[in-house]
């Protein structure tokens, strides 16, 4: 089995993707935007999900009117996971909220884990990852082995740019993880950084450079 890419075609998502990618973009626009994009993506994300049929009343009528059935946690890579996390929650208020705190040390490239904190019902919840970078993919594969070291099972990463190295080690590390991008960019530099891409999201995000 391999995992599905999903890449998002939309003119809107396109159009922001334009604006977040422009390095002339101010950091109040670039936040807002990237939010945006997140609550855009969320629509296909679920698109798949599973409901359960409830009876309700309606002012006019009884009807079977149909539920999300498993609850959903959103779980951000700090620090750029941040920026789509509102936008993204905006859409399924009643998520929760995870985090994972990972850095990725600018010498080896590989992921740093510094924090992590889960709800407890994780486990029976449909898991999102959401980091806006898939470079390597050295960060959302680890995110995800703390993941499932938890013992979820149902896990979706969500992000705004890939490339084609991300996406091959994600496939091949986690084969039953669906991926949803916003664009899918052409390689990577020799610094790690995606090309076109956007630069460094979390930098954008918090103007720390
Ligand atoms: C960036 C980005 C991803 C990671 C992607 O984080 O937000 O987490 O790099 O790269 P990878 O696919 O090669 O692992 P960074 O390490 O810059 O940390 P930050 O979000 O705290 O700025
Ligand atoms: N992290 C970023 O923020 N940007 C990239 O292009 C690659 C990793």
């Amino acid at each position: 089995m391999m995992s599905k890419v999903t890449v998002l075609n939309h003119p809107l998502i396109d159009h922001k993707m334009s604006q977040v990618r422009d390095k002339h973009t101010n950091t109040k626009a670039f936040r807002e935007t990237v939010s945006e994009i997140g609550a855009l993506i969320t629509y296909e994300i679920t698109r798949d999900f599973k409901t359960t049929p409830k009876t309700i009343e309606t002012p006019m009528a009884v009807m079977t009117a149909h539920e999300l059935e498993k609850p959903v946690v959103i779980v951000p890579i700090l620090r750029a996971g941040l920026g789509m996390v509102d936008g993204i929650h905006n859409i399924i208020p009643n998520a929760k909220i995870g985090h994972i705190g990972l850095y990725r040390d600018e010498e080896t490239l590989e992921p740093k884990a510094y924090y992590q904190k889960f709800p407890k019902s994780i486990t029976n919840s449909v898991v999102l990852v959401v980091d806006p970078m898939l470079a390597t993919g050295g960060s959302a594969s680890y995110a995800i082995d703390i993941l499932k070291k938890q013992g979820v099972l149902d896990i979706r990463y969500v992000g705004l740019v890939g490339c084609p190295e991300g996406i091959q080690r994600l496939q091949k590390d986690h084969p039953d993880v669906s991926i949803y991008l916003a664009a899918l960019d052409e390689k990577l530099d020799e610094n790690g950084y995606i090309v076109p891409g956007l630069g460094d999201c979390g930098d954008r995000l918090f103007g720390t450079k």
